[in-house]
């Protein structure tokens, strides 16, 4: 948001002059210019971790392209997010991982794909996972083949929200992914089922039970949903839900960002515990 407080710092996004206060980041400076940056492991509740890559702009007098997500703002930057070095560096990140991991269900991304012209189809198919989805519960599901290991799910286990720890990256180069601890199955690890990596999944590697049965059934149809903002009426935190449903029926639980109190952050009875709203045993 542009500001005009004694903490405002002014910087030049593509040109223009844009005031942020203190401590923002250069991606908040693009925000607030009216630029759109493509993020992938940068999420507005999360600690940035840089290890996408996708939001690097070129920076006056920086040798390399600068994570806009992280970099803060310092007075007289001087940014530009569209020259072609820029663009040709997301391209070649968006490549990369298109060529290894499934993005078909990663609608924001593969849109960023077509505008960059990102064509991962020049690359061999490196090693990819070719996993089984694991279905260990019916919660919700894991199917690793579309990770693109943002570690946003390994935050809102750990540091960021949920103190919980119950995954993490293992392994290295092509065979790192996301694991429980020894890999044992997720109701055997130390997972609590409060979903917040769900939440924050950009590529439905993470997702609902429900959602993937619909999506099976070819019966996912996210244009036909609404979302429905309540309150949960389990304990007296008093989460924000959003409620989003399809035919009539609950088909998954989100809550806002940026709520004062819980960060989009839910527990598994929020998250989960609605079934009994449609008074049958099938969810
Ligand atoms: S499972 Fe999702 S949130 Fe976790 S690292 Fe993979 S893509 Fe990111
Ligand atoms: S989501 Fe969990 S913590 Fe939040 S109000 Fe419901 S029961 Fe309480
Ligand atoms: S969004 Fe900035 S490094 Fe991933």
């Amino acid at each position: 948001m542009t500001t005009t407080t004694e903490t405002a710092v002014t910087i030049s996004v593509n040109g223009s002059d844009v005031s942020v206060a203190a401590g923002d980041t250069i991606l908040d400076a693009c925000t607030a210019a009216g630029v759109d940056t493509p993020t992938i492991c940068y999420g507005p509740t999360l600690t940035p971790v840089n290890a996408c890559r996708v939001c690097v702009v070129e920076l006056e007098g920086s040798r390399t392209l600068v994570p806009s997500c992280s970099r803060p703002v310092e007075e007289g930057m001087v940014v530009q997010t569209e020259t072609e070095r820029v663009n040709h560096s997301r391209k070649m990140v968006l490549e990369f991982l298109g060529s290894g991991v499934d993005l078909s269900q990663a609608e924001e991304i593969t849109g960023w794909m077509q505008q960059y012209g990102a064509q991962p189809e020049r690359y061999d198919n490196p090693e990819r996972m070719n996993e089984e989805v694991k279905i260990q519960d019916d919660l919700y599901v894991r199917d690793y083949d579309k990770c693109v290991l943002c570690y946003k799910c390994v935050e809102a286990c750990g540091d960021d929200a949920q103190h919980t720890y119950a995954i993490s990256v293992s392994g290295r180069g092509f065979g790192a992914r996301i694991a429980t601890e020894f890999d044992v199955s997720l109701p055997d690890s130390a997972c609590v089922y409060c979903g917040n990596c769900v939440a924050v999944c950009p590529t439905n590697a993470l997702q609902f039970k429900t959602e993937f049965d619909l999506r099976k059934m070819e019966n996912w149809r996210p244009e036909d949903q609404s979302v429905t903002t309540t309150v949960c009426s389990y304990c007296g935190v008093g989460c924000n839900l959003e409620l989003h449903t399809q035919d009539e029926r609950i088909v998954k639980v989100t809550s806002p960002d940026d709520h004062s109190v819980t960060w989009g952050n839910l527990c598994i009875k929020g998250r989960f515990g609605w079934q009994y709203v449609h008074g049958d045993s099938d969810g």
